[in-house]
C-alpha cells in the first residue's frame, strides 16, 4: 500500500530540512547546509508492514513551481494522499505564497480531491511576537485563502519536538488500522501493570499509536467557540472545525501533551549520537525512583516504549512482555 505525501512550498522554507530531520536521522545543525532542491526528489520510506510513504519533496523555486502548476499538473498532483504545504512564519512574500499555494490547492482538488491537507507555519523560532498569537494570526489567514477547503495548520521548527508533533499528526491518517494498534497497545499496557506503552516507527521515531484512552467526548466548556477559531493547546496546533476535524480529535495525541514527540526528538538525537562512535542503537533501559522505562524492538518497522510506575516490576519482565506480544504486532 502506496501513500503519495506531497511537500510543497516556497523555496527555502525549510522543506528538504524536515525531510532530513525526520527521514534520515540528520541533526538540525547540519540543515543549513543544504542545497536547493532541484525539481522533484522521491524518496521511498517504508512506515509499518506495507504501508510505504512515497515522498515528493518538490522543490520550490519560481521555475519549478511554474512547472508543477503547467506540463507537471497530472503527474504532481495525481493519487495524492497528503499535501503538507510549508509557509516561513515571518516570509516577506507571503502574498506570493499564498497566490502559489491557492493555485496548488485548486489542482489536487482537481486530481485528489480526496487528498488530506497540513499547512506548516515553520521556523516558529523566528517568530517576533508571541507564538501563540502568531500562529492564531497566521491560522486565520490560512484558512481564509483555503476557501472553504479543510485544513489543519501546525506551528513547527526543527529546533524542537512541534516538528515530531506534526508529522506524527500527519502519518497517523495515513495509518489504516491506528485505532485496533490502540486497543493492543491498551492491553499490552494492562498485561504490564503500566503507566502508559507508546508506538513509535523505527526509521523516524515518529509515534504511531499510545495506550492513553481517548479523550472524553467534547463538552461545552472544551469545544472551540466557532468555525474559525484557532485553537493552540501547548502543541502549536490548530485544526479546522469540522466533521473530518471530529474525527482527528478523537486521536488521543492530539490532547495528549507533546511529551511522545519529546521522547522522538530525544530518541533521535540519542541514535544521532551512537552512530557518530560507530555504535548501534538497540533498546533502552531506564530505571529511576520514580519509574522504569524500557524502550525495545516491537516489529520489524517499530519500537515500543513502556512505562511503568511500579518499583516491583523488573525490567526484564517487561523486555518478556514486549518479546511475547510481539505476534500480535507482526
Ligand atoms: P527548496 O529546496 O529551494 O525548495 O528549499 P527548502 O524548502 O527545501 O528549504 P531548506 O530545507 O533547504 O531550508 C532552507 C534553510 O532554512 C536552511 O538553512 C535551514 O537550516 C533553515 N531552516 C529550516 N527549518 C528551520 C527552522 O525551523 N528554523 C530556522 N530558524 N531555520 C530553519
Amino acid at each position: 500500500m502506496k501513500k503519495k505525501v506531497l511537500l510543497m512550498g516556497a523555496s527555502g522554507s525549510g522543506k528538504t530540512s524536515m525531510r532530513s530531520l525526520i527521514f534520515s536521522n540528520n541533526p538540525a545543525s547540519l540543515t543549513s547546509r543544504l542545497g536547493a532542491t532541484i525539481d522533484v526528489e522521491q524518496n521511498h520510506v517504508r512506515f509499518l508492514g506495507d504501508l510505504i510513504l512515497n515522498l515528493w519533496d518538490c522543490g520550490g523555486q519560481d521555475a519549478f513551481m511554474d512547472s508543477y502548476l503547467s506540463i507537471q499538473q497530472s503527474t504532481i498532483f495525481q493519487h495524492v494522499g497528503v499535501m503538507i504545504y510549508v509557509f516561513e512564519v515571518e516570509t516577506r512574500n507571503m502574498e506570493k505564497d499564498l497566490n502559489y499555494y491557492k493555485e496548488c490547492l485548486s489542482a489536487l482538488q482537481r486530481y485528489s480531491p480526496n487528498a488530506a491537507v497540513f499547512l506548516l507555519v515553520h521556523k516558529m523560532d523566528l517568530a517576533r511576537g508571541p507564538k501563540a498569537e502568531t500562529l492564531a494570526r497566521k491560522t486565520k489567514e490560512l484558512k481564509e485563502a483555503s476557501e472553504g477547503t479543510e485544513v489543519t495548520v501546525f506551528g513547527t521548527s526543527i529546533y524542537d519536538e512541534s516538528l515530531y508533533n506534526a508529522w506524527s499528526r500527519i502519518v497517523h491518517i495515513l495509518i489504516p488500522n491506528a485505532s485496533v494498534l490502540s486497543r493492543h497497545l491498551a492491553k499490552l499496557a494492562a498485561l504490564c501493570s503500566a503507566t502508559e506503552v507508546v508506538l513509535f516507527e523505527r526509521t523516524t521515531f515518529l509515534v504511531i499509536a499510545t495506550s492513553t484512552p481517548p479523550p472524553p467526548p467534547p463538552t461545552a466548556s472544551n469545544v472551540p467557540s466557532g468555525p474559525s477559531s484557532a485553537r493552540t493547546n501547548g502543541d502549536l496546533s490548530a485544526t479546522s472545525h469540522s466533521d473530518h476535524e471530529l474525527e482527528v480529535d478523537s486521536d488521543p495525541h492530539k490532547m495528549a501533551p507533546t511529551r511522545y514527540e519529546r521522547t522522538s526528538e530525544l530518541i533521535k538525537a540519542f541514535k544521532y549520537s551512537c552512530a557518530r562512535v560507530r555504535e548501534e542503537f538497540n533498546a533502552l533501559e531506564m530505571e529511576l525512583p520514580e519509574f522504569t522505562a524500557v524502550l525495545d524492538e516491537l516489529t520489524r518497522n517499530t519500537y515500543v516504549l513502556i512505562v511503568v510506575h511500579d518499583p516491583t516490576i523488573e525490567t526484564a519482565a517487561l523486555r518478556m512482555n514486549i518479546r511475547l506480544a510481539r505476534p500480535k504486532f507482526e
